[in-house]
């Protein structure tokens, strides 16, 4: 695993824009893409190199990690409507490839193999984007999630609905349940690349970059994958 210090989320926004634009010389690329704060500056970054330097998607496919179950896809908050609003509206990425697991889909479980296979059927994910909760979680992959994993139906941890309610009314609002693409599902991407900035996350990166590989910490799974990278601010490599 490779972790590297950066001085700004601008800075780190340009280097996850870097591994995006490499990936996108490839003839069909997959990208994986995240919700949340994290990637924000790597959006605004790829935004930009598509408006000013013709940096194109249209050849590319995208995977969300995962999506709140119950919210409407067109509720402002739900990921599927978070990820249009902060990149893709912005760029010339094909709506209809832009895929997200179905919170509203009558049967979740069977909602979640389309997923997996829909992401098999594209030739896995070429780059995938994560962000860390501050319990150390990927996608929605709580502390004990399986590492083997696929996407699932899971439920979230009062913190993370705590952590998530400033995007709400009030954190009685916060869905209890989300479809998460697995641990095992995201470790099948041939690059993960994961950004954290922040004080409040550097006990989740130390765990995850320094402590065991274990469940305890799903993010610690990038030390098992032969292709992950990890860019931080001082203050969120501040425990390393
Ligand atoms: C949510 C998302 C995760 C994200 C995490 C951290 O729980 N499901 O994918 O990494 O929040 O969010 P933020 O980057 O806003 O701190």
């Amino acid at each position: 695993m490779e972790v590297v210090i950066c001085e700004s989320a601008e800075e780190i926004g340009r280097h996850v824009a870097d591994a995006y634009e490499a990936v996108l010389r490839l003839p069909a690329p997959v990208i994986g893409l995240a919700t949340g704060s994290s990637p924000l500056a790597a959006y605004h970054e790829l935004i930009r190199r598509h408006r000013d330097d013709g940096l194109s998607f249209a050849h590319a496919t995208a995977y969300l990690l995962d999506e709140y179950v119950g919210l409407p896809a067109a509720h402002p908050e739900s990921y599927a409507a978070v990820i249009r609003r902060e990149l893709t509206d912005h760029l010339d990425l094909d709506p209809a490839r832009v895929h997200s697991p179905r919170g509203e889909a009558d049967d979740l479980v069977a909602e979640c193999a389309r997923y997996d296979a829909a992401i098999a059927a594209s030739g896995g994910v070429d780059l995938q984007l994560l962000g860390i909760g501050t319990d150390g979680h990927v996608g929605f992959n709580e502390p004990m999630s399986s590492l083997s994993s696929r996407t699932r139906l899971k439920t979230l941890t009062q913190q993370t609905r705590e952590d998530n309610a400033r995007f709400f009314a009030s954190v009685d609002e916060v869905p209890t349940h989300v479809l998460t693409q697995g641990l095992g599902t995201i470790l099948e991407a041939r690059h993960l690349v994961l950004v954290a900035t922040g004080e409040d996350k550097a006990e989740a990166v130390a765990a995850a970059v320094e402590g065991p590989l274990s469940a305890r910490c799903p993010a610690s799974i990038l030390q098992w994958h032969p292709h992950a990278t990890v860019f931080v601010d001082e203050a969120a490599a501040s425990r390393l």
